[in-house]
C-alpha cells in the first residue's frame, strides 16, 4: 500500500476528446482515497514555469459540468518543445513539485510525453503514473489511446460528406488526416468510410498504383471515388513533400494531399480531384462512448496503480483488458507505427483498397 496524500494530473502534447473525462476519472477516484488532487495548468509549464500554475481539483470540478462530455483539455495543454535543456527543465519540474508537495504525478499523454516527462520525472525522482491519449494511436504497448476512437469517427464523419458531393461531381475525393508519421487513424477512418485508397507513411505507394485503382472504378461504371491520405506519407521517391518547421524547428506535417491531387492530375483524366484537409478538428468533438469508457478506466486504473504503491508505469489495454507496463519499457518501445502486417491492412488489400505495393 501508500502514504500518498496528494497527487497531480497533467495533460501534455497535443489535445484530443476524452481528456476532460480521464481527468474527472483520476479525481473521483482519488477522492475515493481522500486524496488531494492538483491540476496542472499547460501540461509541465505549470511546473518549470514561474509562478506555479495549477488548482485544487475536486470532484465538483465535474459533477453536473459539461466537461467530461467536451473535448479539449480542462487544465490546457503543451504540444510545442521548449529551448531549455532536459536538465534544467526537470530541476524545475521536481522543485515545483516539492513546493506543491505532491506525492506523485499522472501524466496523460502520447508516446512523446511519456519519453519527456518520465525523463523528468526519473531526473526530478518524482513518482509519475503515465495515462495514453493520443489521436495518432502511437503510443506503443497499448492498443488504443483514449482520443484515437472520436478522431476516426470524425474522419468516417468527413468521409460521409464527401461521398455525395463526390458523387454529384464524378470527382475523386483526397481526404488528408492527421497521424503525424503513423497511419493509424488513416487506415482505421479508410475501413469504415469505405474509402477506395488508403496511403499510410509505413507503405510505399506508386502513381500507378493509384491510377490502375481509379480507372479499376471507372470501369465497373462508378463516377467517385475516396482517397485517404495520411499526413505523414512521403512521395513516391521517399521524400518530405514540405520542410516546414514549428518556432522551435520541430518537423510540421501537411500538404501531400495537394501533391497528390496534382500528381494525379497532371498523368490521369478519368477524374478530376479535389483535396480537403480536415486539420485540427480531428482534436476536437464530443468523445465517443468508447473514449469515454476507455479514459474513465484508465484514469481509475492509474490511481489504483499508485493507491497499491506500483509508479513509474504506463496504464494500458491489451487484449480488451486494463494492465499497466514500466515507462522504460514505454520509452524504449518508441513510437508504434501501423504493422503493415495487421489485421486492417490485410482487410483494406482483401476488399480491393489500394494500400501501396
Ligand atoms: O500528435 C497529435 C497531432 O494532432 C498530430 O496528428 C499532428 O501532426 C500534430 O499533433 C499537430 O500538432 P499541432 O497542434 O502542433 O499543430
Amino acid at each position: 500500500m501508500t502514504n500518498i496524500k496528494k497527487i497531480g494530473v497533467l495533460t501534455s502534447g497535443g489535445d484530443c476528446a476524452g481528456l476532460n473525462a480521464v481527468i474527472m476519472s483520476v479525481v473521483n477516484a482519488a477522492s475515493q482515497f481522500g486524496w488531494q488532487v492538483y491540476g496542472i495548468h499547460d501540461g509541465t509549464d505549470g511546473l518549470t514555469n514561474r509562478p506555479l500554475s495549477y488548482e485544487i481539483l475536486t470532484p465538483s470540478n465535474f459533477s453536473d459540468t459539461p466537461w467530461p462530455r467536451l473535448a479539449g483539455s480542462y487544465l490546457g495543454s503543451l504540444n510545442t518543445g521548449v529551448k531549455e535543456s532536459q536538465e534544467v527543465l526537470a530541476k524545475r519540474f521536481g522543485d515545483g513539485v516539492r513546493e506543491l508537495g505532491l506525492d506523485a504525478v499522472v501524466v496523460v499523454g502520447g508516446d512523446g510525453s511519456m519519453n519527456i516527462v518520465s525523463n523528468y520525472c526519473h531526473m526530478a525522482g518524482v513518482k509519475m503514473v503515465g495515462i495514453p491519449k493520443t489521436i495518432d494511436n502511437d503510443t506503443p504497448l497499448t492498443e488504443f489511446s483514449v482520443g484515437f476512437n472520436t478522431a476516426c469517427q470524425i474522419c468516417t464523419n468527413a468521409l460521409d460528406d464527401l461521398m455525395t458531393t463526390a458523387r454529384s461531381h464524378h470527382r475523386a475525393l483526397i481526404l488528408e488526416v492527421m497521424g503525424r508519421d503513423a497511419g493509424h487513424l488513416a487506415m482505421h477512418a479508410a475501413l469504415a468510410g469505405f474509402a477506395d485508397v488508403c496511403l499510410v507513411p509505413e507503405i510505399r505507394w506508386s502513381l500507378q498504383g493509384i491510377i490502375n485503382k481509379l480507372e479499376q472504378i471507372k470501369q465497373s461504371g462508378r463516377t467517385s471515388a475516396l482517397i485517404v491520405v495520411s499526413e505523414g506519407v512521403k512521395t513516391e521517391n521517399g521524400e518530405a513533400v514540405t520542410n516546414a518547421v514549428n518556432m522551435i524547428g520541430e518537423k510540421i506535417n501537411g500538404g501531400i494531399g495537394d501533391y497528390i491531387s496534382n500528381l494525379i492530375n497532371a498523368n490521369y483524366k478519368g477524374f478530376q480531384t479535389r483535396v480537403t484537409k480536415l486539420g485540427h478538428v480531428q482534436r476536437s468533438g464530443n468523445p465517443t462512448a468508447f473514449d469515454r469508457s476507455l479514459a474513465i478506466v484508465l484514469g481509475a486504473e492509474a490511481v489504483n496503480l499508485l493507491a497499491e504503491g506500483h509508479t513509474d508505469r504506463m496504464v494500458a489495454i491489451t487484449r480488451g483488458k486494463v494492465t499497466s507496463f514500466s515507462l522504460d519499457e514505454v520509452v524504449a518501445a518508441g513510437t508504434a507505427g501501423l504493422d503493415a502486417a495487421s489485421s486492417y491492412v490485410k482487410a483494406a488489400r482483401a476488399i480491393g483498397m489500394y494500400i501501396g505495393e
